[in-house]
């Protein structure tokens, strides 16, 4: 059975070694550490609403809100999502993106929206759950340069 809890701090540790595992494959290729990926989860834990997802009561994932990105109120946006490899192919994606729905929806948001990598083998998932390529927003980037920045 597939439940979603907000997660607690001792769940960081676990939900790391996933996050890290998910983007250091293809297409990613973040070259992240555990180390990196823990600080990122408590920086999103400060900004966002992380929830842990449980298979059979086992973490197997996560799944990072963040309300306030754009148009608080309205739009609420999908930052990070990941499945632990052992337990990938189960439903477990499908099942985080329609309660990501259905949670949007209880807090009275109208609708979901969220970045994904030009390269992710997602899609078809996306595609298959209603979600199309918005045509309403495109995504302008600018490097900044900046070396040796520490994040707090
Ligand atoms: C994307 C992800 C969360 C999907 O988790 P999951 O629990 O395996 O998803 P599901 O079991 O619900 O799979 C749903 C469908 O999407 C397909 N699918 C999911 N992820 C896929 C991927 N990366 N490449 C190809 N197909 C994928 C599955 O094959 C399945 O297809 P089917 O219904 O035709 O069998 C997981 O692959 C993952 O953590 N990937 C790494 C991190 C990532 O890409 N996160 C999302 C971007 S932020």
């Amino acid at each position: 059975m597939i439940t979603v809890k907000k997660t607690a701090a001792s769940d960081f540790p676990r939900l790391a070694i996933i996050y890290r595992d998910g983007f250091n494959e293809p297409p990613y290729n973040e070259g992240w550490t555990s180390g990196q990926t823990l600080d990122k989860l408590k920086l999103f834990s400060k900004y966002c609403e992380v929830f842990s997802i449980l298979y059979d009561k086992e973490l197997a994932g996560f799944l990072v809100l963040n309300p306030n990105l754009w148009k608080p109120g309205e739009v609420m946006f999908g930052e990070e999502m990941a499945v632990d490899k052992n337990f990938r192919g189960r439903g477990i994606g499908t099942f985080m993106m329609n309660w990501m729905v259905d949670y949007a929806k209880s807090r009275g948001f109208k609708r979901v929206m969220f970045f994904s990598n030009n390269k992710s083998g997602a899609y078809k998932l996306y595609n298959k759950l209603g979600f199309s390529k918005s045509d309403e927003v495109e995504v302008f980037s600018k490097e900044l340069n900046q070396k040796n920045r520490v994040l707090k």
